[in-house]
């Protein structure tokens, strides 16, 4: 059987990943019946790091355990889950694990790997990637820039074209954060132009305005201030079943124009509307539009040199953000069913299956030879200056010979 390649997005809200073999389709794998893997993870007393849904059901229980967005806490180094600290490689790590356990079960073997991260990260946040996917078993993987695989989607899958001199600008606005990218197409493959972003525009931030939106009309009320600050196992766990009811309300205004849902612990029903939402929303994406603009303008493109404005995570599904981003750019942007899973699809139409999965073993050091001085290349004499040269020899034997006859 051809080798199998793996491509994963480990965002912040959720993870995705897509294998192929070098023959096959791009398949998501399912994770508890869904493409998007929770990344959030549950640190289990008894059985230790869990990544997905049973962790977030088990938070549910104990939500001092949990860390729901680990891709946040990447600069932290350790972070406290319960009584007990965790190394953040660690952390991530369960969920790469997870996935891999997944691949493995339903494709035979993992071969190769490409594992895509944020445009803006530097080496530090890539090596704590890096890490963790070689604690997982998925060393050797090979790492991408977000905004690339999401080219190589657009180019790929959608078959669209970036001619010379072109470029695609990919606004990618997931769970934690906000990435605006030119990506241009060259002789050696795809490349960030420029970036910018915002670390702190996400899903979770317009959850968070929607609850500040509500606190407005239910704050006064008996045990809102309790549900903002829980601390009973009973209040923390109706934190976060608030939380989540937030998120699929705002989900829901995608398509419909209200949403209810209830309030525990102050058992009184509420209701969001699209407006509502795009009044929040309005104020936060001014900023996501602006950053685009200066990215568009600081790369030199042009509207014609646009092939095209690709919107990438799940909160790019918010119909204010095309309507937005035409508006400012002039350009109509691509909208996708499943904006989730672009990044892991383009990385797993990257890789070259043939390439070796897990690392074959260090090879020794090379063996250094010492340095050797540049040598100088010979120079060859010019046919003139070595024809005047034999000239002169034959006048000089010449003059000689006369000389010694004389002297005879
Ligand atoms: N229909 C929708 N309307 C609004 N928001 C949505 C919709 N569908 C999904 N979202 C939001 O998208 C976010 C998750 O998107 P995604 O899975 O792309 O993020 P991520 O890759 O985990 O995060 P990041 O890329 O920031 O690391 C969540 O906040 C979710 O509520
Ligand atoms: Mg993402």
């Amino acid at each position: 059987m051809s080798p199998v390649a793996l491509g994963v997005d480990f965002g912040t809200s959720h993870t995705v990943a897509v294998w192929r073999r070098d023959d096959g389709p791009a398949v998501p794998l399912l994770f508890d019946g869904s493409p998007l893997l929770p990344s959030g993870v549950y640190a289990d007393t008894v059985d230790g790091l869990r990544a997905g849904r049973a962790a977030a059901n088990a938070a549910r229980v104990d939500p001092a355990r949990f860390e729901p967005n680990p891709k946040r806490r990447v600069d932290d180094g350790s972070l406290l889950l319960g009584e007990d600290e965790f190394a953040v490689v660690d952390v991530i790590a369960a969920v790469l694990t997870r996935v891999r356990a997944e691949a493995v079960r339903v494709a035979g073997a993992v071969d190769a790997v490409v594992l895509t991260h944020p445009a803006a990260w530097g080496p530090r946040r890539r090596l704590v990637l890096e890490d963790a996917a070689e604690n997982a078993g998925l060393a050797g993987a090979t790492l991408l820039p977000e905004p690339v695989a999401a080219a190589r989607y657009f180019t790929t899958v959608l078959g669209r074209r970036i001619s010379a001199g072109q470029a695609v600008v990919v606004f990618d606005l997931g769970g934690g954060t906000f990435d605006a990218s030119v990506v241009t197409a060259g002789g050696g493959g795809f490349e960030v132009a420029a970036v910018d972003g915002l670390e702190s525009l996400g899903g979770v931030d317009v959850d968070q305005a929607l609850i500040e939106l509500l606190a407005r009309v239910h704050g006064e009320r008996e045990g809102w201030s309790r549900l903002m600050s829980p601390e009973s196992p009973r209040e923390r766990a109706a934190r976060r079943l608030f939380t989540e009811d937030v998120r699929m309300a705002k989900e829901a205004l995608s398509t419909d124009s209200r949403a209810e849902l209830p309030i525990p612990l102050l058992d009184v029903p509420a209701m969001l509307t699209r407006e509502e939402l795009e009044a929040v929303t309005g104020r936060l994406l001014e900023g996501a539009v602006a950053t685009t603009r200066a990215v568009v303008r600081a790369a030199k493109l042009t509207p014609e040199r646009i092939a095209g404005v690709f919107l990438v995570g799940g909160a790019s599904r918010m119909p204010l953000v095309a309507t937005m981003l035409h508006r400012a750019l002039g350009v109509a942007p691509t909208v996708i069913e499943q904006p989730e899973l672009v990044v892991a699809q383009g990385a797993a139409v990257s890789v070259p299956v043939a390439a070796p999965v897990v690392a074959p073993p260090p090879a020794p050091a090379p063996v250094r030879p010492p340095p050797v001085a540049p040598r100088k290349p010979k120079r060859r004499l010019d046919w003139r200056w070595r024809a005047a040269i034999a000239l002169a020899i034959l006048l000089a034997a010449s003059i000689l010979v006369t000389q010694l006859t004389k002297v005879n």
